[in-house]
């Protein structure tokens, strides 16, 4: 078979001014609330990759009139949704592709009706624990057939539900989501306890849909309570840009001599900016300007310039919110000086690809010192007098785009280029990347590998 991979070379500094895509978490969510309120919901500046591409066909398969309008006009498409109040039964299997987030929350949403809905997904998404959400869907009433010891293809079957209050055994936004989805339309509601508090989208969306949520501090957590028997209605959407893909073009500045990049309209939601935190402890040169709220969440303009960075070990309590940003933020690391540390990261193994375990294999491959614990992994930065990254390798992505995009990053400023299969799943979160990327003076080149 034949397949074209992807390498990034070392060039000149990055420099300009690119906007983030839309955020991959609001842009799921977006549609699907959309499509359980009544009336009409206009989403702005919505994310066009692959996953959100697949909720947003079923959310149409589900009863909702889904229509792109055309671009926004500072990225991103431009869609209408026009809900009806519930779902109905779709006609054919429901497939979210490589989507967690969409699968697991479309899951909660269609639990609330009297319907049964197979599911399936991507190689990839069928070898992810659905257990999580199905534990606590069971428990409000749900019951689901499922031949492969909680993973896709299953069929779940809703309705009737009775009110839950939930601890969230793992620290997980998408978890927590799908329960406050069926709890929508469970008798009682439903209430989610989460010792670690996670993005919270889901509830600042309900909130902007007209929905009555109680959030409630809780130590490190936080205690939602979302009565039942709420109706939504439609509402106005603008998707600010994604943190987790903006990760990308600011690492690339800092480890890239000379560099500097402006990503504008970044949200600075504080349960997502774990990664602006770890860098700046390691010395990052971060600015963060023109700060303002968008539709309910803080949105900013952010500077990167290349900077030399230091290890450091990063707390554990953050990983929450940084969980997708820690393959970049290894990357970063390859270039500090000193070890970094990053603890309590074993989410990171249940991801689209076991991300631990992939970061490690390829970090090594390209010359870095990296050690892998259950829950840990650590980088042992190369910057030690005149000792660079190698790079040289070929690096298996196991279809994770953000394995693809980290060591493409991580190419464009080692000594030799760094390639990566399976580079059209960048798409699924990132799909102007590549452009993005060259626009800034990235040298990145397909390469046709038999
Ligand atoms: C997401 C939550 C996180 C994250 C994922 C998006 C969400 O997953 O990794 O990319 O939108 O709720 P978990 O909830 O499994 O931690």
């Amino acid at each position: 078979m034949t397949a074209a991979n992807l390498t990034a070379r070392r060039a000149g500094p990055l420099k300009g001014v690119v906007r983030a895509p839309g955020d991959k978490s609001i842009s799921h969510r977006a549609l699907i609330l959309g499509a359980l309120a009544s009336g009409v919901t206009e989403i702005e500046g919505l994310l066009e990759g692959d996953d959100v591409k697949r909720t947003a066909a079923a959310m149409a398969a589900f009863g909702a009139g889904v229509e792109r309008l055309g671009s926004s006009e500072h990225g991103g498409g431009k869609w209408r949704v026009e809900g009806r109040g519930g779902f109905s039964e779709p006609a054919d299997v429901v497939d979210c592709g490589n989507a967690g987030t969409g699968v697991r929350l479309i899951m909660g949403a269609a639990a609330g009706f009297d319907m049964a809905v197979t599911f399936t997904g991507d190689q990839s998404l069928r070898g992810r624990p659905m257990n999580r959400v199905l534990k606590p869907l069971g428990q409000m009433g749900a019951t689901w057939i499922c031949r492969q010891g909680g993973r896709l293809p299953l069929t779940l079957k809703g309705g009737n539900l009775r009110k839950i209050a939930y601890t969230l055994p793992e620290p997980s936004a998408q978890v927590k989501s799908a329960v406050l989805l069926a709890g929508l339309h469970a008798e009682g509601g439903a209430e989610v306890i989460e010792p670690e508090a996670t993005r919270d989208h889901t509830e600042r969306m309900l909130r902007g849909f007209g929905a009555e949520i109680e959030v409630r501090e809780l130590g490190a957590g936080r205690h939602v309570i979302l009565p039942g028997g709420q109706t939504l209605r439609g509402t106005k959407i603008h998707v600010p840009g994604d943190p987790s893909s903006a990760a990308f073009p600011l690492v690339a500045a800092l480890v890239t001599p000379g560099s500097e990049v402006t990503v504008q309209g970044m949200l600075l939601n504080p349960l997502r900016i774990g990664l602006l935190e770890t860098l700046g402890d390691m010395g990052a040169d971060i600015s963060v300007t023109n700060v303002r709220d968008e539709g309910g969440e803080t949105v900013a303009d952010v500077t990167a310039r290349h900077s030399e960075l230091e290890g450091v070990e990063v707390p554990p309590e953050r990983a929450p919110s940084m969980i997708d940003e820690y393959p970049i933020l290894a990357v970063a690391a390859a270039f500090a000086s000193g070890r970094t540390v990053m603890r309590g990261i074993g989410e990171m193994r249940v991801k689209e690809s076991d991300r631990i375990a992939l970061m490690a294999a390829g970090l090594a491959a390209c010359g870095i010192g990296v050690e892998e614990e259950p829950e840990t992994l650590t980088v042992v930065g190369a910057k030690r007098g005149n000792h660079l990254v190698a790079g040289g390798a070929g690096v298996t992505t196991h279809g994770d785009h953000r394995i693809a995009m980290s060591h493409l990053i991580l190419g464009m400023a080692a000594e030799a280029p760094v390639s990566v299969d399976e580079p059209g799943m960048i798409a699924t979160s990132f799909p102007g990347f590549v452009a993005m990327m060259r626009g800034l003076g990235a040298e990145i080149g397909e390469a046709v590998d038999a």
